[in-house]
């Protein structure tokens, strides 16, 4: 707090702009608000266009490749800028966290400003402040778990739908997976905190909340106040309309979650349910600690217990010792769940996990075509979920104006399908009935009645 007043006095008088670029998952989104929050409190503007920027921040993610290159290209066009006016140059982020990272940064790139990593985001406007002051380099990365810190300013970037994140870090160690490495163990923050948060976004007319973590359902808020007990006081807060989550974890999901999501009128029953694998043999050796035959009954159980839930899925093609048996068998609960939506990924070796050094890896070509295939029956499952909509009547929480026809509306159904329709605008940010129409793969089309 004390060094955003001072970054403040340091450069007051000038109009500043900053310009930020974030990687990867809702968790870094919820960071950047985070990070968008302390730049303002500092001074800062925003702009869309890094060429204008005095401050650019890339908050960066390391979950899967590409990301690599794509932040090089990045850096290379802040330093021509950087060669006409004076622009601080800040990374931040989960790649941050990895020590090959960080080196080559200093190798090839000496002239970045600021490297943090995910434990110190609360000190960027010292780390600012000092890089402002002394022109000198300044590197603040804790490889311990940082505590967690509350009261951090946020500017949201949206302002019908909020994520709140509820716990950092991961302790489940899936033989894929960089973030337990780089994001920490498991810590919730106060269920009081929580709460506040909610209540507080209640009150400044926000309707959908999404609870984030890297796994939901371990949540602990205290002795007997676990993820069910969470859901259920989030589910009594006034005028927050939706509730949803990601990610829980299957190992996770216990018999009192899924009574909460059942009882709980206000959460979405739209299920994240990250598969990863459909073969029992490759979840063992990705250590998810569930076979395909447990995946399925605990849908199966949810099923039975929350009525109209549908689910949603991560799974990821191509991991070390994966055969054409073992990917059918992917394709197989592919075919019996009907996921609303399935992200799709082509598994990418992380340096440090044990993934990376397992045998057996599959060729890229191999790799591809199992994408492919995935792909193909995921959009024609896609096709068969969407008909199953057209005649009913569905909520819509209307967001606003359709992207890609400013004269329609658009908004979500509880299952997340994105619904144009022609409204006033009176309708924006109200849940209203619409009647589903016809559909279009990646919408539908409604009308009202
Ligand atoms: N390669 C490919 N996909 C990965 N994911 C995590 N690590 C990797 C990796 N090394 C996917 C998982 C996870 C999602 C957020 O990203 O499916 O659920
Ligand atoms: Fe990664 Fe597994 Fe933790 Fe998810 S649960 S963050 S996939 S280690």
């Amino acid at each position: 707090m004390e060094y955003m007043q001072k970054v403040k006095k340091l450069n007051a008088e000038k109009i500043l702009y900053y310009y930020i670029f974030t990687m990867g998952c809702q968790l870094n989104e919820n960071d950047s608000e985070k990070i968008c929050g302390m730049l303002e409190e500092m001074g800062y503007k925003k702009t869309e266009n890094q060429n204008n920027a005095d401050l650019v921040v890339f908050n960066t993610c390391c979950v899967r490749e590409n990301a690599e290159d794509k932040l090089f290209g990045k850096i290379g066009e802040i330093k021509k800028n950087k060669e006409n006016k004076d622009v601080i140059l800040a990374i931040g982020g989960c790649m941050m966290q990895e020590k090959h990272m960080v080196e080559k940064i200093h190798k090839s790139y000496p002239f970045v400003d600021v490297i943090f990593g995910t434990h110190t985001l609360h000190k960027l406007p010292e780390d600012i402040y000092k890089a402002l002051q002394n022109h000198h380099k300044v590197e603040d990365i804790l490889d311990i778990d940082g505590e967690i810190y509350e009261g951090l300013p946020i500017k949201r970037s949206d302002n019908i739908k909020a994520s709140v994140t509820i716990m950092y870090g991961c302790n489940n160690f899936c033989s894929y997976c960089i973030v337990p490495y780089v994001r920490g163990r498991e810590r919730s923050r106060r269920k009081e905190d929580i709460l506040q948060e909610v209540e507080q976004l209640a009150q400044e007319g926000y309707k959908e909340i999404t609870l984030l973590g890297q796994n939901v359902n371990s949540y602990s808020g205290g002795e007997n106040y676990g993820f069910a007990e969470l859901l259920r006081d989030v589910n009594k807060i006034d005028k927050i309309e939706r509730i949803r989550f990601v990610s829980p974890h299957p190992k996770d999901f216990t018999d009192n979650v899924i009574e909460a999501i059942a009882e709980c009128d206000k959460v979405c029953k739209l299920i994240h349910l990250p598969l990863q694998s459909g073969s029992s043999k490759v979840l063992k050796s990705m250590n998810r600690k569930y076979t395909k035959e447990q995946y399925l009954e605990l849908a199966e159980k949810m099923r039975n217990r929350i009525p109209n839930v549908v689910f949603s899925t991560d799974i990821i093609v191509g991991f070390a010792g994966e055969t054409e048996a073992d990917f059918e068998d992917t394709l197989d609960v592919v075919r019996k769940m009907h996921f609303e939506q399935v992200y799709m990924f082509i598994y990418s070796k992380r340096v440090g996990t044990p993934g990376d050094k397992m045998e057996n890896q599959i060729p890229e070509e191999i790799k591809h075509e199992r994408f492919d295939r995935l792909k193909e029956l995921v959009e024609s499952q896609m096709r068969e979920n969407n008909e199953k909509y057209i005649g009913t009547i569905q909520k819509v929480l209307v967001e606003g104006k359709s992207k890609n026809n400013p004269n329609m509306l658009a908004g979500r159904t509880e299952s997340n399908k994105v619904v144009v329709f022609d409204g006033t605008e009176s309708c924006i940010h109200q849940m209203i009935d619409l009647r589903i129409m016809s559909e279009h793969m990646w919408y539908l089309k409604g009308a009202r009645l």
